[in-house]
């Protein structure tokens, strides 16, 4: 019988140097789209889709992540006695029981696959999902829930695809693509950041994966890929080899590219058109913010 994707990986452990000052003191997965740190987007997508246990790969520094989850008391009963309900709703949200959080660190930055492989003992022999916090997508239903159920189906390795602008395929992982099904693509082989003349397709790896335990073992060689890092991506192409079942699955949905600073802005605006409460006041505003900037061109 196949297995129920029940755990998945957060790695968190990046220093997240593209937003400093701001991440000088707390971790860029601590940053607030609206009012929900990016985190909690991530937390939600993964419960959603069934996960049950939330693993997160840490660093130094990220303190605060540890403690955003915590239960706190002081907080909570000053709202119960405030009688602020609709609040200790939301703070509720944000805890999570005790027990189905971990945390591993990386002792040192050696790359994605390094990260993902530190919790390899807490993930044993099921598959497993990871989730990297900088992609955000909206979508009605949750991405991973859609990989979830395309699994069901597939088995083996599935990686979250989208089609990028050609001058930008070079940032991403990138899908050789065998048979193109529609929404799902079988996959001949995988390359991490090639340069464009290398590029096997403009169908790249958006950061949302459900992986075999293999791709753990794979990942004990700890062989050093692009950028002198030990590559995920490097580790699933690997399985290609051994197993070929690796699946590329274009989402439903819309991506926002958290870890530059435009995708964050971007992001920003469009959460903030989405919330019923803000909507009419932000739209005014970035219309005539729109305007008189055009005007003053
Ligand atoms: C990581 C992966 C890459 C993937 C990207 C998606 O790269 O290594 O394969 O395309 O996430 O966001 P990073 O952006 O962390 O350098």
């Amino acid at each position: 019988m196949k297995k129920r994707v029940t755990k998945a990986i957060f790695p968190v452990a990046g220093l997240g140097t593209r937003f400093l000052p701001a991440t000088k003191s707390i971790p860029k997965e601590i940053l607030c789209l609206v009012d929900k740190p990016l985190i909690q987007y991530a937390i939600d997508e993964a419960r959603d889709a069934g996960i049950e246990e939330f693993i997160f790969v840490t660093s130094r520094g990220k303190g605060a992540l540890e403690d955003y989850f915590d239960g706190a008391p002081q907080l909570e009963q000053s709202l119960k006695a405030k009688g602020k309900d609709d609040l200790l709703d939301i703070l509720m949200k944000s805890t999570m029981d005790s027990g189905e959080i971990a945390y591993v660190r990386q002792r040192e930055a050696l790359g994605l696959g390094h990260a993902v492989w530190c919790a390899r003992r807490l993930i044993a022999d099921e598959p497993f999902a990871v989730i990297l916090t900088d992609d955000v997508i909206a979508s009605e239903k949750p991405v991973l829930k859609q990989m979830v159920d395309a699994h069901e189906n597939t088995g083996g390795n599935i990686v979250a695809a989208m089609e990028v602008a050609p001058n930008k395929a070079s940032s991403y992982g990138l899908l050789d693509i065998k048979e193109d099904m529609g929404s799902l693509v079988s996959v001949k082989g995988m390359v991490e950041k090639p340069k464009p003349e290398d590029a096997p397709s403009n169908l790249a790896v958006i950061g949302r994966y459900i992986l075999t335990p293999q791709i753990l073992n794979n990942l004990d060689t700890q062989e050093r890929g692009a950028g002198g890092e030990i590559q995920l991506t490097d580790a699933i192409a690997k399985e290609i080899e051994n197993s070929d079942n690796v699946y590329g699955f274009r989402f439903e949905g819309q991506r926002y590219d958290c870890g530059s600073k435009a995708g964050f802005l971007q992001a920003t605006v469009a959460y903030g058109l989405a919330r019923g409460d803000l909507s009419a006041e932000f739209m005014d505003f970035l219309v005539e913010a729109v305007e008189s900037r055009r005007a003053a061109q």
